[in-house]
């Protein structure tokens, strides 16, 4: 993969994925503009980049903001002077309760950062893509865009909602050379899915992780690495008539419908 010039916006880029996507996207040459709420995490994020001998800045800002998204969208190109590639990443995971117990303004935080954020950053920076005819974006959906999971029905709404928006603003920017994709992971070893795991069950989370990876047919969790891989390559010329699609990584768990049956060993 070879970005070299190329500007590459990531949101959540302090995070765990958002994190390891801007370290291989500034390995593979790129600028790098680290987006997050936590200002002084994505800080460090554009320090250890620069360290590494690349060009990188840190933007604080909520993804939920008009004004935060336009700022830093105006950052990027003010300092880039464009915005090749666009890794919306930024999400949250909610609380794990029914439905019925779920509550609303806890609702309304998840759909905000995981749908309006989502849309936000593709309103502010697609025109900058379409006005010059290039660039590929990659949104962070989940295979909890894909099937459902009880007792994370808004988290599930939400993902569900990130490939609805990709599947349809893609058309709208094909013609304009511009390619819009998903990443749906499964379970990946960052703070989220720990959280995740701490919430199901306080007293043993490597228990609740155990369960997890054994219905997984590979056996484990993704690392954050292997989801920037499948990102860069949907951000880059081997994927150039890909567009509109989601790619799952997940070790098998979606496509085998969670079957743990003969998972334990390889047939010949
Ligand atoms: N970890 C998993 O198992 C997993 C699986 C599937 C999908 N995802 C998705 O991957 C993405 C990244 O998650 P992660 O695992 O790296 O978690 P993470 O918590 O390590 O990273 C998320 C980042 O987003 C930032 N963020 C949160 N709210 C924000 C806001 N309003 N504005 C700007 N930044 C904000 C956080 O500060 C954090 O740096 C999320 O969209 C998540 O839903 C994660």
């Amino acid at each position: 993969m070879d970005f070299k010039g190329k500007c590459a916006v990531v949101t959540g880029g302090s995070g765990g994925i958002g994190r390891e996507t801007s370290l291989a996207f500034a390995k593979a040459g790129a600028k790098l503009v680290i987006v997050d709420v936590n200002g002084e995490a994505a800080k460090a994020v554009a320090e250890e980049i620069k360290s590494m001998g690349g060009e990188a800045i840190a933007i604080a800002a909520d993804v939920t903001k008009s004004s935060d998204v336009q700022n830093y969208v105006k950052q990027a190109v003010d300092t880039f002077g464009t915005i090749d590639l666009f890794f919306n990443n930024a999400g949250i995971e909610g609380n794990l309760t029914p439905l019925v117990d779920y509550d609303e303004d806890l609702f309304d935080q998840v759909m905000a950062v995981n749908v309006r954020g989502v849309f936000l950053g593709l309103k502010y920076v697609l025109p900058v893509m379409v006005s010059k005819g290039s660039g590929a974006v990659v949104n962070t959906a989940s295979v909890a865009g894909l099937v459902g999971t009880p007792n994370m029905s808004t988290y599930c709404a939400s993902k569900h909602a990130v490939l609805g928006i990709v599947r349809s603003v893609s058309g709208e920017v094909a013609r304009s050379g511009v390619r819009v994709n998903a990443v749906c992971p499964g379970p990946v070893q960052t703070r989220m899915i720990e959280d995740v795991a701490r919430k199901i069950s306080p007293d043993d989370p490597e228990g609740v992780k155990a369960r997890y990876e054994a219905a997984i047919p590979s056996g484990r969790y993704s690392t954050a690495e292997e989801i920037a891989n499948v990102v860069l390559f949907l951000c880059s010329d081997a994927s150039a008539n890909v567009t509109g699609m989601h790619f799952t990584i997940d070790g098998g768990r979606t496509a085998t419908g969670g079957a743990v049956t003969n998972v334990t060993k390889t047939t010949n």
